[in-house]
């Protein structure tokens, strides 16, 4: 595609112009913008960048891996990436807390204080990199009225670290360009096709207090759900699908033994814009097959409920 080849190199052109000889900081969470923006700052700059991966510890399985394996030294981009586990902090400060916003924020807080601990050992930075594109900048100059999430992402940072400029080079671009430009830059289709995942990860889709538990069941359901979407081959409109664990357990019945477990929420949305969102009518052959591998595959979990709520009046996320 050319145009978005041409694109490339015009962005890059600025790019070296405007950094010079700067420092760059990125906050990469392995999301499509965010990816995207750290392999053009590094094509333009080079290891004047540095990349910082939090990995809070409710991300999807295996994805801290495949974000490192990616745009770690073992990868093809040079990213001077840095990966901070950081999952004990983020289970400790969440230990108790089951009010949505109050995760909400304390994810966020505790992001904040990792990656400016990460600043500060790096030094002198000059720029920040931002993954924000043009429907961040249409949205966030409408000024909502009411609160309804308080949102989280890695473009929330610029009071936390000291900087002379941010840097956001897809500010101009769709989503489907950022992808695009992503694909032309080989970055691989299945970070580039990604669905959207929030910034406060799984927190938000384990209703109530999070522990490591229930962090590893909703985890190896969500890992079920997305593989047998993926063999059926039915995600071709869906704009966002999920597994969530209630906070809901029940009785059921397992050989000769009662069972006291918790109920997997499946979750598949179709949506343009993500405002409004229809729940998607999958194929019942493709629910009761993740259903039996839920159940029979995941420990905790005796029980399995398909969300068919629109938003509104549901949101997409459980929190
Ligand atoms: P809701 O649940 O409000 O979600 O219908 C709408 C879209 O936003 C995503 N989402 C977030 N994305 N930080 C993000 O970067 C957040 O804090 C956040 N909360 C929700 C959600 O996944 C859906 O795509």
């Amino acid at each position: 595609d050319w145009e978005m080849g041409s694109f490339i190199d015009t962005t890059v052109a600025q790019l070296k112009e405007k950094i010079g000889n700067g420092r760059v900081l990125c906050a990469l969470s392995g999301g499509v913008d965010s990816s995207v923006a750290a392999v053009l700052l590094s094509k333009a700059v080079g290891r004047q960048l540095t990349c910082v991966f939090v990995d809070h510890g409710l991300l999807r399985k295996n994805e801290s891996e495949e974000v490192s394996e990616v745009f770690g030294p073992e990868g093809p981009y040079d990213l001077n990436f840095i990966r901070v586990d950081a999952h004990e902090r983020f289970y400790e400060k969440l230990k108790g807390v089951t009010e949505p916003e109050q995760k909400r924020k304390i994810i966020g807080e505790e992001f904040i204080r990792v990656f400016e601990a990460e600043a500060k050992k790096i030094g002198k930075v000059d720029f920040l990199v931002q993954g924000t594109i043009y429907p961040d900048v249409i949205e966030s100059g409408l000024g909502k009225s009411a609160v309804i999430k308080s949102h989280h992402n890695v473009g929330g940072l610029p009071d936390y670290v000291d900087f002379k400029e941010i840097v956001e080079p897809l500010r101009m671009l769709f989503k489907d360009e950022v992808r695009q430009v992503g694909s032309n830059l080989g970055i691989p289709d299945k970070l580039v096709r990604r669905q959207p995942f929030p910034g406060p990860g799984l927190g938000i889709r384990i209703i109530g207090e999070v522990t490591e538990e229930k962090v590893r069941i909703v985890q190896e359901a969500d890992y079920i759900y997305r593989e047998e979407i993926a063999k059926a081959g039915v995600d071709k409109n869906l704009g966002q699908y999920f597994a969530a664990l209630t906070n809901m357990r029940s009785v059921g019945v397992m050989g000769d033994f009662r069972t006291y477990d918790y109920a997997i929420a499946l979750r598949a949305v179709m949506t343009s814009d993500f405002m409004t969102a229809e729940s998607a009518q999958l194929p019942w052959e493709v629910l009761q097959k993740v259903t039996n591998r839920i159940v029979n595959e995941v420990k905790g979990v005796n029980r399995v409920m398909y969300d068919c709520t629109s938003k509104p009046p549901a949101t997409i996320e459980f929190e």
